[in-house]
């Protein structure tokens, strides 16, 4: 299985495709040759992606519209996954952040975020897994998100979703080394999509550096995949980031994370 420019027949399941790092993940493997299993809530959405994929790329361009924070749509998709054209690449991509802090949340809105950010990746992770290992080909790359790296935004619960994506992702990659099969996190720093306008976070102090595209992103993301890490970070400046949050001493993460404490639910990436 080799995400390359050439020409292919391989279908990928894209969650979260009709904006920002799904959207470009989908424009990007149609442009590669890819068929292309679009998933999120918006059937209207979904259609016109569907139809732009098709026209510009003559790509086949399936469409199911599922909410991922329920059973139900976990189920939908899982079904896809089962049965059908085999899917070769699986990218779990969509997610959600909350704009206030865990103290002020509701179990409702914290629940929603965990079945989405998590619960619907540990599913369907396991149902393309299946029948990957079976063919001994097929990849997977959860999108989680350098805020996983470290309690520097402290009260928030989508740090330790993403925490657990990685984590997850970097573990069951190397159980499924052996099956020809790659699991890879994807973690992207700040990247301008819909993502922060959902939720409501104000981001217009955040320095234009620090922003990324989503093209690079999944630029950078499908390199990684083919050198077959576990971990893809995009951009030597979120890698840096990352360095430091790994191995800097958790008391200096601490006094930083006090210091951003009254900026939580604004600027979570
Ligand atoms: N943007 C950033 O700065 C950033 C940084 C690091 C990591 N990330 C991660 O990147 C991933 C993609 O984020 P993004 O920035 O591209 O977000 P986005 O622009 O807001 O797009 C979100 C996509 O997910 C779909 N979606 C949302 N809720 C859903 C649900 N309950 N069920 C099914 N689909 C759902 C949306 O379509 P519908 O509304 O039609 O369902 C849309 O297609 C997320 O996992 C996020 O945590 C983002």
């Amino acid at each position: 299985m080799t995400p390359d420019s050439t020409p292919t027949a391989k279908r990928a399941l894209v969650t979260g495709a009709t904006a920002g790092i799904g959207a470009a993940f989908a424009r990007r493997l149609a442009a590669d040759g890819w068929h292309l299993v679009l998933v999120a809530r918006d059937a209207a959405r979904l259609a016109e992606m569907a139809a732009e994929l098709t026209g510009r790329h003559g790509r086949e361009a399936e469409t199911i519209s599922a909410d991922l924070s329920t059973d139900d749509g976990c189920a939908l998709v899982e079904a896809r996954l089962a049965a059908g054209s085999p899917v070769d690449l699986l990218v779990n991509n969509a997610g959600i952040s909350l704009n206030k802090p865990f103290l002020r949340s509701s179990v409702e809105d914290e629940a929603r975020l965990l079945r989405l950010n998590v619960h619907a990746v540990m599913r369907l992770t396991l149902a393309a897994l299946r029948p990957m290992t079976e063919r001994r080909d097929g990849a997977v790359i959860n999108v989680s998100s350098v805020a996983g790296f470290g309690a520097v935004m402290p009260g928030s619960t989508y740090s330790a979703s993403k925490a657990w994506v990685t984590n997850f992702s970097e573990s069951v990659g190397q159980s499924a080394q052996p099956f020809g099969v790659r699991v890879m996190a994807l973690c992207p720093g700040y990247t301008r999509t819909e993502f922060h306008d959902r939720a409501g976070i104000n981001m217009s102090k955040t320095p234009e550096w620090m922003w990324l595209r989503a093209d690079d992103v999944v630029d950078e993301a499908l390199r990684d995949l083919r050198k077959g890490k576990l971990v893809s970070v995009p951009t030597w400046k979120y890698k840096v980031a990352v360095a430091g949050l790994r191995h800097a001493p958790r008391r200096l993460l601490q006094a930083v994370a006090r210091d951003t404490r009254g900026r939580i639910g604004r600027d979570q990436a």
